[in-house]
């Protein structure tokens, strides 16, 4: 049955994205072009998560993982991070019975350990208080970086190994899938990036393998569930082939 935001907006829910991807970029550039500081931008940002997280519920997307913070943000001046890692831990707390209320499950991929140990505690928090949801996953990439979960899979993989509870001949693609932070997950459908870069910026390499792509030229503040809107209805017209030829052109019919 189509929800209320998919019958004003034309969606067919047989070829929604299941599982929709987002490069947030431009903050910085948004608050630059204004005069502000970065911390302006960030927190704009911050408000435009919120609305795509509830456009991402209505229209039925299953799974919606943002990239919060990457491996390499850890190299940002010392304030900045302070900033963002406050903006993320209000975030966390201030939309707990938003998630709720809308059945939304929260998770993050990446490198938990990293973060300081009150946003982690939040963060757990809210995990565990939304783990019975299931109308969508929100997943927040924090602290999260491909190279550093490939080779961290990798790792893994070789202690296996190594202590003789899998063979070499044992490593498949379903293995090393098993392997990665979103191994609970489909691989993204579709995905977006803001502030017209046309990058991966080390987001999700493995599962990006036949994603499609769609790169919009707005600040990510300014991103708006219209313009989200009007990329799934794009990306709902795309041939998806996965390498295979048109289906008109095969000989099998
Ligand atoms: C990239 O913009 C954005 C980030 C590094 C952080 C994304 C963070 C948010 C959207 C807000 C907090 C997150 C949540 C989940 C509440 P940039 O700073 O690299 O922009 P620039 O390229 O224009 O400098």
């Amino acid at each position: 049955m189509k929800s209320d935001l998919q019958q004003d907006v034309i969606l067919d829910p047989d070829t929604l994205p299941s599982h929709v991807a987002i490069i947030m970029d431009g903050n910085g550039r948004w608050a630059k072009k204004r005069l502000m500081n970065r911390i302006k931008g960030h927190e704009h940002g911050s408000d435009a998560v919120r609305s795509i997280v509830t456009a991402a519920r209505e229209v039925g997307i299953k799974v919606l993982t943002l990239y919060a913070f990457s491996t390499e943000n850890w190299a940002r001046p010392k304030y900045e991070i302070k900033a963002l890692m406050m903006l993320l831990k209000k975030f966390i707390i201030s939309q707990r019975s938003e998630l709720s209320r809308n059945n939304i499950r929260l998770d993050i991929i990446g490198q938990k350990y990293k973060l300081p140990l009150d946003v982690q505690k939040e963060i757990d928090t809210t995990i565990d208080l939304t783990k019975k949801y299931d109308k969508m996953l929100l997943n927040l990439a924090l602290s999260y970086g491909a190279r550093e979960e490939i080779t961290t899979a990798v790792q893994n993989i070789a202690k296996k190994i190594e202590s003789k509870e899998i063979a070499v001949k044992d490593i498949t693609h379903d293995l090393i899938c098993d392997h990665l932070y979103t191994r609970h997950m489909p691989d993204p459908d579709l995905i977006i990036r803001t502030s017209g870069e046309y990058r991966l910026s080390n987001f999700l390499l493995w599962q990006a393998a036949y994603s499609e792509i769609f790169i919009s030229d707005t600040l990510w503040p300014d991103f708006s569930r219209e313009e989200f809107i009007e990329i799934l209805k794009n990306f709902q017209k795309r041939d998806r082939r996965f390498g295979k030829v048109p289906c008109s052109t095969s000989t099998d019919g």
